[in-house]
């Protein structure tokens, strides 16, 4: 086991019926709040794409976090992938489904050079909406998608398989 999965597991609490009634929620704020563990888990989410990115992409609002932390770590910049209503000129939006309603995430596609190689980041792979419709907008947006790291991946919920083909990384799975 790696010091990232490590202290992921370790520190991760895990919270029945939040936010609502049958859901068990992993919270991983006391992951972060330790400055080693927060390090650690930064490093282990971009080791695998070292070299091979020229931006990082936080996805709202918990992958702002690690997103910010790994563009320092890389030397690269952050672009903040955005929920609905947030960011101002031409943007692009994609639409996609909650268990009830749905969400839209948007981006600029002006803040990045054409072709610019962007690494996804974001704590939780459930379903794979949420990163799914962010690797339609940096495409749609004229980049490439370099890959995805998660710090935890659900997999009951395979957003691994809705995510088919792409290069993911989760420092752990349950
Ligand atoms: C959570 C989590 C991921 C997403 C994963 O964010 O931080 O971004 O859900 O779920 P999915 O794979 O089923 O799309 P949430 O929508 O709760 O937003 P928040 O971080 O702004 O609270």
């Amino acid at each position: 086991m790696s010091n990232a999965t490590d202290v992921v597991m370790q520190r991760m609490l895990t919270v029945p019926d939040f936010p609502s009634e049958g859901i068990l929620f992993r919270d991983l704020t006391p992951v972060f709040a330790h400055g080693a563990s927060f390090r650690s888990v930064v490093d282990g989410l971009i080791e695998p794409f070292v070299g091979k990115f020229d931006a990082v992409a936080g996805l709202e609002a918990r992958g702002f976090l690690l997103a910010a932390a790994a563009a320092i770590d890389g030397g690269v910049g952050v672009l903040p992938i955005r929920k609905g209503g947030k960011l101002p000129g031409d943007i692009i939006g994609e639409t996609y489904d909650l268990e009830y309603g749905s969400a839209t995430l948007e981006v600029n596609p002006a803040s990045l050079p054409a072709g610019s190689r962007v690494l996804v980041l974001d704590d939780v792979l459930a379903t794979g909406g949420t990163i799914g419709a962010s690797v339609s907008l940096i495409e749609r947006a004229g980049w490439e998608v370099a890959g995805i790291a998660v710090v935890l991946e659900l997999e009951a919920l395979a957003g691994r398989e809705r995510l088919a083909g792409r290069d993911i990384h989760a420092l752990v799975t349950l």
